[in-house]
């Protein structure tokens, strides 16, 4: 369930948070304070709020983590009590650095040398120990300025990547890859992932991860002008692990939409998310704009029989003649026993080999279609193989004995 920030504005808040603070005189800055002991926030916020141009605006919970990008957004600065519970903290913290905007500071009352570690390590540039030291506040605000001024004169953040999904012929399995693909992402990545159905019109996406989704891709589509971060925010379906979700719509009739409208939604998409997953369903008309120019890697999804494998070869050199590349095979529900060809038959249909081969799981279609359970969240040789997929693709090494592989062998 969404819960929204409470807050409450200090008494040393000067006046409303600009909505850009980039915008925003230079070296004036607005700061986020969470945390429940009023006492201590107090104490933190009025040490910050007596220096020149500083906006203190307190809350009295811990953010949650669907509402770090907006404030990561709104703020420049994030302030976070440690003592009510560090390990979430640093939990948030994490994520808020992750944001890449965020400045993100933290404060407790104990000196505690390794947990100042613990969060120095996850990118949090200032530990305060309390009772604060009113010097070491202005210092560290002053450099909070000056990096900011630095990222100001900075390039844009370095764009994040697309993965196309699509498929040779319904029913191959689009969705079912593509949504676990992206959960997987996210986890092994631990990088806000979006997810977006373009399996228009009613795609299952949202199905697939037993979710309702309030809005849906063809309101970003319709209203492509105005749409931008924030925007794109309110559209988005929140899953777990930093997985959001722009569903497709589920009424007919869909309205029309141009190539322009997708190419905005993939720049906007690119600038708020590491990660763009993308479920295309088997609309190759989409094959023509930013979408794909952009994808990293398009995964091209068959299942090994005549006429898929015809269609394959068939788009292969159609559309992939020139800049195959970033094309990478996936051969779904694959069995080798029982094959009409061989890997090299398969190869020289495809005039490729296919990089991946996803065993077919019965029993695993079963359990998500009865109980909604992505098939990646239990252990089995095709959950294992997407993981690897998103390993691959985020540029992790695929040692299975990290952290989600232990977590597995303990199941
Ligand atoms: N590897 C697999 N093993 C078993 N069943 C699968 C596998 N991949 C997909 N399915 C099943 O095939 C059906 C169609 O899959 P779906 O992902 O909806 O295809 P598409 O999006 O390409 O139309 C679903 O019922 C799904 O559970
Ligand atoms: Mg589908």
């Amino acid at each position: 369930m969404r819960r929204n920030v409470r807050w409450r504005s200090s008494s040393f808040a000067m006046s409303e948070v600009p909505r850009n603070p980039g915008a925003a005189q230079k070296k004036s800055l607005s700061v986020a304070l969470f945390g429940s002991h009023q006492e201590r926030r107090k104490t933190v916020a009025e040490a910050m709020a007596a220096r020149p141009g500083v906006r203190v605006r307190e809350f009295d919970a811990l953010p949650d983590r669907s509402e770090i990008p907006t404030l990561a957004q709104q703020f420049n600065i994030l302030v976070l009590d440690v003592d009510s519970d560090p390990d979430q903290v640093l939990a948030l913290a994490e994520r808020m650095v992750a944001e890449g905007r965020a400045y993100v500071m933290v404060f407790s009352a104990n000196a505690n040398m390794k947990l100042a570690l613990r969060f120095m390590r996850a990118g949090v540039r200032e530990f305060f120990t309390l009772p604060l030291d009113a010097t070491e506040v202005g210092a560290a605000l002053a450099r909070a300025v000056e990096h900011r001024s630095a990222a100001v004169n900075a390039p844009e953040k370095t764009t994040g990547k697309v993965f196309v999904f699509l498929g040779t012929k319904g029913g191959c399995g689009v969705t079912t890859l593509a949504s676990n693909f992206a959960l997987a992402l996210a986890q092994e990545s631990e990088q806000p992932t979006l997810l977006v159905d373009f399996g228009l019109p009613l795609g299952d996406v949202a199905i697939n991860l037993g979710m309702k989704a309030e809005y849906s891709v063809a309101t970003a589509l319709q209203d492509a002008d105005r749409l931008d971060a924030n925007f794109l925010n309110t559209l988005v379906a929140k899953y777990e692990s930093g997985l959001e979700v722009l569903a497709a719509p589920d009424q007919f009739p869909v309205p029309p939409f141009t190539q322009e409208a997708v190419d905005k939604l993939t720049a906007v998409a690119l600038q708020h998310y590491e990660y763009v997953v993308v479920d295309a369903g088997s609309r190759v008309d989409l094959l023509g704009g930013a979408l794909f120019e952009r994808a990293a890697i398009i995964y091209l999804i068959a299942q090994v029989g005549i006429s898929e494998l015809r269609n394959a070869h068939r788009m292969i050199s159609h559309y992939f003649a020139g800049r195959g590349q970033n094309l990478q095979i996936v051969l779904n529900r694959y069995t080798p026993k029982a094959l009409l060809f061989d890997d090299a038959q398969i190869a020289k249909t495809l005039t490729r080999p296919a990089q991946w081969k996803i065993p077919d799981d019965w029993a695993s279609a079963r359990r998500t279609r009865n109980t909604a359970t992505p098939m990646v969240m239990v252990d089995s040789p095709l959950a294992e193989t997407i993981r690897d997929m998103a390993r691959s693709a985020a540029g992790l090494n695929s040692d299975r004995e990290g952290r989600h592989g232990l977590f597995r062998l303990l199941r």
